[in-house]
């Protein structure tokens, strides 16, 4: 009997960096060398790295020590397969990626990605390749899966930082304004406000009125405690705002020819770009509206550095053990989703394009209400 062909698996990380990467590839790498036989490419710096050709053998050797290592050993890029600066130009690559999956004669592509890369991964699986994806991102926003990795360790980050910040404001009797990562999903300053104790918290799903905060703010005052920590999302914005902003969106989604899309992501990045600095506006109003000193501290990107915690390690290991199984069993075309204890396949159609943002009704919402936390409506 002939001997079954070994599998070859590209693997490569895109998007933002975030911690566990190096535990999802080593989850991926040692199950599929070790466990099934395989044999397996990681591609630098994300999709790039698969037009480029730009290889890391992925060994015994290269998969040793880095569990407990921040960042990806692939490197990333937000490069997408069908829009790619090539040479200053905006390019369609995914036949040279197509060429260079059948060059590599792979049997699987493993994407490990926020958003943007499920989307990518769905067009690569829609040009003809086997493709699987993990759930990767601080942001917690991907669809269909219970959590992303990454959002253990980021959380555990800001809330440091936030009880860290209490005793500051505390003793200047200050407002201080923790801004945290999360343009479109409120999932990080909401947890890590509820679990540090902030006493506002402002998110993108719900939009914010200044003067309620500022009143959350005096009733605080009111009662001798003048010092307060205002937990807010980078993509957090006001009412105003949010009308503005939803209005651009309709637009865009209304638009059909080249042009009218074109016009509609240009007025959405003009407001995106205009929306850079609130955290800083927001400090001067509330400055003005309760008479208290404000300060501004944004954590950045020391959220998405380092270390990964325990539990990101555990939850990237066991996706990565999963995707493995997967490519074993031949299933393609999915994102190796968390589900409780277990881990299971969803169709990349399912997940694509749907981002995962806070519902009003989650728990979460309802908890931080009840410990009288104002949400800033
Ligand atoms: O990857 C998610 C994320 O960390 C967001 O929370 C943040 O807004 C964004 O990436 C920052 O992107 P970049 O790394 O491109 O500056």
């Amino acid at each position: 009997m002939a001997k079954p062909k070994t599998k070859r698996i590209g693997i490569l990380t895109a998007g933002g960096d975030s911690p566990g990467l190096n535990a999802a590839i080593r989850g991926v790498g040692k199950t599929a060398l070790g466990f099934y036989g395989m044999e397996i490419i990681g591609f630098r710096d994300g999709f790039r790295g698969l037009v480029e050709d730009r290889r890391l053998k992925l060994d015994k050797t290269t998969l040793a020590g880095i569990l407990t290592v921040g960042g990806t050993i692939l490197g990333t890029s937000r490069d997408k397969p069908h829009r790619m600066l090539i040479d200053g130009r905006t390019r369609d690559m995914t036949d040279v990626i197509v060429k260079n999956y059948r060059k590599h004669k792979l049997d699987c592509l493993v994407c490990l990605g926020g958003g943007g890369t499920q989307k990518s991964a769905l067009r690569l699986h829609q040009a003809g390749l086997n493709v699987i994806t993990l759930p990767k991102t601080i942001d917690n926003d991907v669809a269909m899966t219970d959590s992303t990795f990454g959002f253990a360790t980021a959380l555990d980050i800001a809330t440091e930082a936030i009880d860290r910040l209490h005793s500051t404001a505390h003793s200047h009797h200050r407002i201080i304004i923790a801004e945290i990562m999360g343009h479109r999903a409120g999932w990080l300053t909401l947890g890590a406000g509820i679990a540090g104790g902030a006493d506002v918290i402002l998110i993108p799903e719900i939009p914010y009125r200044v003067e309620k905060i500022a009143e959350a703010i005096r009733r605080r005052s009111r009662v001798g405690t003048n010092f307060s920590i205002v937990a807010v999302a980078e993509g957090a914005m006001s009412v105003e705002d949010a009308r503005v902003f939803a209005a651009a969106e309709a637009k865009r989604e209304r638009a059909r020819t080249v042009q009218d899309k074109k016009e509609a992501k240009a007025e959405l990045a003009t407001l995106e770009s205009r929306h850079t600095g609130n955290t800083l506006r927001l400090a001067r109003q509330l400055e003005e509206l309760t008479h208290l000193e404000s300060r501004v501290t944004i954590l950045g990107y020391v959220q998405r550095g380092g270390t990964p915690s325990p539990a990101d390690r555990l939850l990237a290991s066991r996706l990565g053990g999963a995707c493995a199984d997967l490519i074993h069993q031949g299933i393609f075309g999915v994102m190796v989703a968390a589900r409780g204890d277990r881990t299971e396949p969803v169709p990349l159609e399912k997940v694509a394009g749907k981002r995962r943002g806070v519902p009003a009704e989650h728990s979460w919402i309802a908890t931080a209400r009840h410990v009288g936390t104002c949400l800033g409506d």
